[in-house]
């Protein structure tokens, strides 16, 4: 395939998959708006497609609680087919008058989308609109989640990271007992080949079981942060974090806002970055901290090299990181198709090729590798991953995930954050223009 046509193909993917305001994940499995899918789908429109960009974060923002929460899912009242529903979440009280939204975040990707939306389209007008609304959203991520002034976000579920059902996350989740659950029916198992694709029952009982807890407390803070079982600093979650603090630190400056207290998040985080969550530097990996067990997860995830993305560690420490790109347990050198970072260390115990977030390839994290390696001056790597990304979707086309060892794809087909990244890539690289 040509590259105009790769362009072309990854564009017509976004094209299927707008909804006027919106554009879906995918057109089957996740019909709604979700928050840092939207994100990383604008940075691609940013480039051909300015409007529709601008839309796509305004309408995330839009759906923003009174506390500041940007809640995971803003639900489209003439989609169907996905649980669980609004009906499901009871939010009323906390979403904005006319909008369905969930009661969890994800990963805050949006102030750098949105930075880039400026550098594309010099909008002052509607940066400043933006503008109170994101640095609203970080500062409820580092109060109302971050009670011990730490300098990072604590998630309350698996879907906040985004990694819904990585290895990261078995212990804590095993020591969940779900109990009195309400009865529910999966949609997702009807959108994939095989149910090995997607996450089992018993995560499914312990997301549902988290979520009645929030409901429970009606997503008041203060209760939920006592009460909750799943309490984690996670690692990817925080990277992003500070990258997004990073550009909203250059917002304010395009907009001649006061920043001291963005000033005070960045400098907590570059203070206490390393104590956080990298107990080992000779290691150069990076790891999760669970709150309630006092502990690192010590697992070997792609989540573990991600922090590369912020550019906020010494280069000493990130040159034992990037040797990791290269080693059995995460390059898929030699035994696979693509040299791209899979989900899951090749060689560990919970390594499943085809299950979501347990070993397939995901685009977005290669991406934020491929950022971070620019970032530090490692040319060579950061080429490979590019040229590996592009040759993968070429010959797979854009689906959510794809097999580390063939490369062939699962998950939803018509990806969206797939294509955006992609076309994101392709112009980068000057290929086209
Ligand atoms: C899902 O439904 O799989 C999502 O990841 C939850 O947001």
């Amino acid at each position: 395939m040509k590259i105009d046509d790769l362009l072309g193909n990854a564009k017509s993917v976004l094209e299927k998959n707008w909804r006027g305001k919106h554009t879906v994940p995918s057109p089957t499995l996740y019909p709604h708006q979700w928050s840092w899918d939207s994100a990383f789908i604008a940075m691609g429109y940013t480039h051909y497609a300015l409007e529709r960009g601008c839309s796509e974060l305004d309408n995330i923002l839009n759906g923003q609680w009174k506390n500041c929460l940007l809640p995971h899912i803003i639900f489209d009242p003439e989609a169907s087919g996905y649980f669980p529903d609004p009906n499901y979440w009871k939010t009323e009280s906390h979403s904005p008058k006319g909008m369905l939204t969930s009661g969890i975040v994800q990963p805050p990707v949006h102030a750098i989308a949105a930075l880039k939306y400026y550098h594309h389209s010099r909008g002052e007008k509607i940066i400043r609109r933006w503008f109170p609304r994101l640095k609203g959203f970080h500062r409820y991520l580092l109060e109302n989640r971050d009670p011990e002034r730490s300098g990072f976000a604590t998630i309350y579920h698996p879907w906040e990271s985004g990694f819904d059902n990585s290895p990261r996350w078995d212990e804590a989740l095993a020591r969940i007992e779900p109990r009195d659950l309400p009865e529910y029916k999966r949609s997702d198992l009807d959108h994939v080949k095989k149910a090995e694709e997607r996450p089992t029952k018993e995560d499914y009982d312990r997301y549902i079981y988290l979520v009645e807890i929030l409901k429970r407390f009606n997503y008041e803070d203060e209760e939920v942060y006592k009460e909750m079982p799943f309490k984690i600093k996670d690692v990817v979650f925080n990277t992003i974090l500070y990258v997004a603090n990073k550009a909203l630190l250059e917002l304010a400056k395009i907009l001649g806002e006061e920043n001291s207290e963005i000033l005070e998040w960045i400098g907590r985080q570059e203070d206490r970055f390393l104590k956080q969550f990298c107990p080992d530097p000779e290691e150069g990996l990076f790891y999760d901290y669970d709150l309630v067990l006092n502990h690192f997860i010590k697992r070997r995830t792609v989540a573990a090299l991600i922090p590369i993305y912020a550019g906020i560690v010494e280069k000493p420490i990130i040159e034992k990181t990037v040797q990791w790109l290269d080693h059995s347990h995460f390059c898929a050198k030699g035994t696979c198709k693509f040299p791209l970072i899979p989900s899951t260390s090749l060689d560990s115990p919970y390594f499943k090729h085809i299950t979501y977030w347990r070993g397939p390839i995901w685009i977005n994290t290669n991406w934020m590798l491929y950022q971070g390696l620019r970032t530090y001056h490692f040319n060579e790597h950061a080429e490979r991953l590019r040229k590996a990304m592009l040759d993968l979707v070429r010959e797979s086309g854009f689906h959510e995930y794809f097999d580390p060892h063939n490369g062939e794809g699962h998950g939803s087909d018509n990806f969206s954050w797939t294509a955006s990244l992609t076309i994101d890539l392709l112009y980068k690289c000057d290929l086209v223009d």
